[in-house]
């Protein structure tokens, strides 16, 4: 097995950066020189200087750093990681819900294929898609892939938020059902409970805070509880107690084996090798960062290429 230390030497020595999602392993997540939410990791990819940018996470979003970043090699360490929810919104039923409701604006979650995002008109992440939708001057919005974030975002904003497909979901967070919210609830009575809007409603409807990874990260610091329970994957139990504080999981089945393949002994190997560099077509990366660039400037987001 590779050591956190081995993989910092070679980060170094390659001029490289390592950003790893929440949901990591705890080994990979402390080797990373940063870890976080989609949306901190699209802007650490843009504002790092390394010219390597290896991404630990999962299929788009290794995707939507190369898009974003066309000078920058991004290594993928384990290019099967793919996240099965983005695989449910394909181009073809972007283009037949276009032709449903032509007057909607379509937005997309951070969790699509590039050839997706290249058709929007908005990308959001699950820490800005209420406040995104909210500012559109549209009362029904095409919202896809993930259900449970598209009937969030109606609940919190009062508008048709139509979902693309009908039954996009995340099969990790459809995992934490009501009876396990409730029965991880009964064995700490006390503790507040932080949701993930991917949740199902039965769960949000729980929720003290809900939020995207990160935010829930920042909410357990910031609610005043003593011990939390957490529903989304487990993986961001890591980065909870690290911050000293006491949170159990809302299922402990709900784990992501996608963001799981990823090892410190492929990420040394990525970087040993230069293998699995990310390639976006340019006509595709050029769909990405419009529609990337649209959303950052209506959500007043600071990214490094508008600051002119
Ligand atoms: P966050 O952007 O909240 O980290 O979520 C990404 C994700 O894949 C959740 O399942
Ligand atoms: Fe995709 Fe769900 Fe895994 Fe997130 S937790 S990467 S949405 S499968």
């Amino acid at each position: 097995m590779v050591a956190i230390e081995e993989v910092r030497k070679l980060l170094e020595s390659r001029g490289a950066v390592l950003l790893a999602h929440n949901y990591q392993r705890p080994e990979v997540q402390d080797a990373a020189d940063y870890v976080g939410d989609s949306l901190e990791l699209t802007l650490k990819a843009l504002e790092s200087k390394a010219s390597t940018v290896v991404f630990a996470g999962v299929d788009f979003m290794a995707e939507q750093a190369a898009a974003l970043c066309p000078g920058k090699r991004v290594l993928v360490p384990e290019p099967t990681a793919k996240c099965p929810m983005a695989a449910m919104l394909t181009p073809e039923l972007v283009k037949r819900y276009r032709k449903r409701y032509p007057r909607a604006p379509l937005v997309v979650y951070v969790n699509t294929i590039a050839r997706v995002k290249a058709l929007a008109d908005y990308v959001v992440t699950s820490a800005n898609a209420a406040k995104l939708i909210s500012s559109l001057d549209a009362e029904t919005v095409l919202f896809g892939p993930d259900k449970n974030l598209a009937e969030y975002v109606a609940e919190v904003t009062g508008k048709s938020v139509v979902p693309v497909p009908k039954h996009g979901h995340c099969p990790v967070h459809e995992v934490i059902t009501l009876e396990c919210l409730l029965a991880s609830k009964s064995e700490h009575p006390n503790a507040k409970v932080l949701a993930h809007p991917e949740c199902p409603r039965e769960v949000r409807r729980l929720a003290d805070f809900i939020g995207s990874t990160s935010q829930m990260v920042k909410a357990a610091s910031e609610l005043g509880g003593k011990e939390y329970v957490i529903a989304t994957e487990v993986g961001l139990l890591h980065r909870v107690h690290k911050a000293d504080v006491a949170a159990y999981p809302a299922s402990r089945y709900a784990v992501c084996v996608e963001m799981k393949k990823t090892t410190l002994s492929k990420v040394a190997a990525s970087l040993l090798e230069g293998r699995n560099v990310v390639r976006v077509q340019p006509r595709v990366a050029e769909g990405v960062r419009s529609a990337i660039e649209r959303s950052f400037e209506l959500l007043g987001v600071d990214a490094p290429w508008l600051r002119r």
